[in-house]
């Protein structure tokens, strides 16, 4: 029998740790403290239903055909019009809607990356970039914005791109302080590097006014934008994921390369969640309901700080996160080793996603991400109290 072609070698670079977090969320009884989940409590059911039924009856040519590649021109008009603010003049040239902000990674990829490419990335980074990407086989250059001794242009220069998370960071909840803001985009300038800004957290600020955008810092007044940076939007966080949509607003040129890569992916955004997308914002229903997510958790990340002090003040150490959905705790023992703390803690009933899988090379074994939005705060309290059990019981 002659062997069928092997599968692409990239597939092997993968890891079990993450595969074994993502299906640890259907165990019964399990607290899943793992994930990066909205509570669906959230959702307004019934203005989405609503929505729906209008969308598909008043406007069922665009909903139930292929709409244009680049999206429904309402949509685009109205992106351009939210995100414009100061020097920042957009257009609908500057926006491409995508099936989620995952998508908008994807294609940025597709057209920017060579295969064993550079890419100048926040440090530790998101999980699903770094899956996107990984076919490509890119080699990271990692950003460390928090430190005091941080050479952007050194670090960019060369790059095909950099990636940042500036609001509330997956995994670390950190918020970029607006000075380095200021760098990142005159780095990017100055280096000529694209910069991806991906901010899905950036309506979820708990404790203060939101820091500009890397991508309004970066804007001279043209029309319409021009400049190096490209933003990622998504309904994901702020109204549900299940509709998969999300934006990318850039230079034309960007979204011109971006459009044609979407063409050979997907044709187009589904139309029918486009037009609820446009409607939920048209009709102010997404801005309405924000004051009750942050409201709820903001209540669940100070339960969750309340149990970690309780109950972890000994074993780690973090920061208390003003934004997002996620505390990052870093072992005070250096030798313990978070995957392995994963396994026991899911024998323990709780899910922990540990640090391997936010850093390309796999090496960071000391840190934990711990999401607050998805459980009340019994149930938090309860799985941090478990966590700690779990982590006495590695000895
Ligand atoms: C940093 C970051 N970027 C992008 C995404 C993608 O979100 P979506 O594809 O649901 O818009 C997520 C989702 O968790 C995320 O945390």
């Amino acid at each position: 029998m002659p062997q069928r072609p092997a599968f692409a070698p990239w597939l092997d670079d993968t890891n079990d740790v993450t595969a074994t977090f993502l299906a640890a969320g259907q165990i019964p009884g399990l607290i899943n403290l793992g994930g990066g989940l909205p509570d669906p409590c959230v959702w307004p059911v019934a203005e989405m239903a609503e929505l729906a039924s209008r969308a598909v009856t008043d406007h069922a040519a665009e909903t139930l055909a292929y709409t244009p590649v680049t999206g429904i021109p309402d949509l685009r008009d109205l992106i351009a019009a939210r995100f414009s603010e100061g020097d920042l003049h957009l257009t609908r040239d500057n926006v491409l809607i995508v099936a989620g902000g995952s998508q908008g990674l994807a294609l940025t990829g597709n057209v920017l990356l060579e295969y064993g490419g550079r890419i100048t990335s926040q440090s530790p980074a998101y999980l699903g970039a770094l899956d996107t990407w990984r076919p490509q086989q890119p080699e990271y250059r990692h950003m460390r914005l928090e430190r005091n001794d941080l050479d952007l242009p050194a670090l960019m220069k060369d790059a095909q791109f950099a990636y940042t998370v500036p609001n509330f960071s997956n995994p670390t909840g950190r918020l970029v302080p607006t000075d380095i803001r200021h760098r990142l985009v005159e780095a990017a300038e100055q280096t000529g590097t694209w910069l991806i800004e991906d901010d899905p957290y950036g309506t979820l600020y708990y404790d203060g006014p939101p820091l500009p955008r890397l991508i309004t810092l970066s804007a001279k007044g043209e029309t319409p934008y021009n400049g190096p940076v490209i933003y990622m939007g998504t309904v994901s966080k702020e109204l549900a994921p299940g509709l998969r949509i999300g934006w990318v607003i850039a230079a034309p040129n960007m979204i011109k390369a971006l459009a044609t890569a979407k063409q050979s992916a997907d044709m187009c955004t589904s139309g029918l969640c486009q037009r609820m997308t446009h409607d939920a914002f048209a009709t102010g229903l997404a801005d309405r309901m924000l004051p009750g997510v942050i409201e709820l958790y903001r209540t669940r990340r100070d339960a969750l700080l309340a149990a970690m002090d309780t109950h972890l003040s000994d074993l780690f150490d973090w920061e208390k996160p003003s934004g997002g959905m996620f505390v990052w705790a870093t072992a005070r023992d250096a030798s313990l080793d978070t995957n392995a703390l994963m396994e026991v803690g899911l024998d323990h009933g709780v899910c922990i996603s540990p640090s391997s899988v936010f850093d390309p090379e796999g090496r960071d074994h000391r840190s934990i991400r711990i999401n607050f939005t998805l459980n009340p705060p019994d149930k938090l309290t309860e799985g941090i109290a478990r966590l700690a059990k779990a982590t006495r019981a590695m000895g």
